[in-house]
């Protein structure tokens, strides 16, 4: 996989037209897709289950599908996740009482796994979770909602956890979500970030293309400075 993954997110697609959009961002050069799964009740917003995930493979997407499960509880959706064709799972710890029986299912159930952590949620969630994770999320909006401006704090907790995973010498990939723009996708490459969730920054762009090359052009500054 390259360094650096962009990764839609669907939530903001048109939903009337979910395959022909989805297959119109991986076009623009988007390297996966993330599946915003919200349950009105961990989030205070609804979206879609493990049917459309089926139906997007159905329909011909093979980029990898990042989902995002913003639900309690979590383990019935992660067998339907995994047999609907996600290739990443990530969950809230908080949205399970037992977390690592959590991420071995998923790993149990042929993804990988991933950890998320709400803006207020602290990293010692890794202490004990990191032998078990290929990527942790950090969000950096409250989950619930697209459209939303990013936390600042984000950036010294993408940094802290750039370095908790490099001392653990595994490969884990370093997730943000929420609010990311051509403005800020430098900034937080800089801090450690590797995989770049994006809503409507993407789908709502007038040229999608030229948003995502946008977007990797900065990276590529922002690394080439440091
Ligand atoms: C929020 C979701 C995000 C978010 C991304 O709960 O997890 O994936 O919607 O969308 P934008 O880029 O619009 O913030
Ligand atoms: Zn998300």
């Amino acid at each position: 996989m390259s360094p650096f993954l962009i990764a839609p997110s669907i939530l903001a697609a048109d939903f009337a037209r979910l395959g022909e959009d989805t297959d119109r961002v991986i076009k623009a050069g988007a390297d996966m897709i993330h599946f915003d799964v919200m349950d009105h009740h961990y989030v205070p917003n609804l979206t879609f289950g493990s049917m459309v995930c089926k139906a997007l493979r159905e329909y011909g997407i093979t980029a990898p599908i990042d989902t995002h499960l913003m639900t309690t509880p979590v383990d019935d959706l992660i067998i339907n996740f995994a047999k609907a064709g996600s290739t990443y799972i990530s969950i809230h710890p908080e949205a399970t009482h037992h977390v690592d029986r959590s991420l071995e299912l998923i790993h149990s159930c042929g993804c990988r796994a991933g950890i998320v952590l709400n803006p207020a949620t602290p990293v010692e969630w890794l202490t004990y979770t990191i032998d078990k994770v290929d990527m942790i999320l950090v969000m950096s909006v409250n989950p619930g909602f697209g459209g939303q401006k990013l936390i600042p704090s984000t950036f010294a907790k993408i940094k802290a956890i750039r370095e908790i995973i490099d001392s653990s010498g595994r490969d884990i990939r370093l997730e943000v979500d929420g609010g990311i723009t051509e403005d800020n996708i430098g900034s937080l490459a800089k801090a450690g970030a590797d995989t770049f969730v994006s809503g409507s920054a993407v789908f709502h762009s007038k040229d999608c293309v030229a948003t995502i090359n946008k977007m990797r052009m900065e990276i590529d500054k922002a690394i080439k400075s440091l």
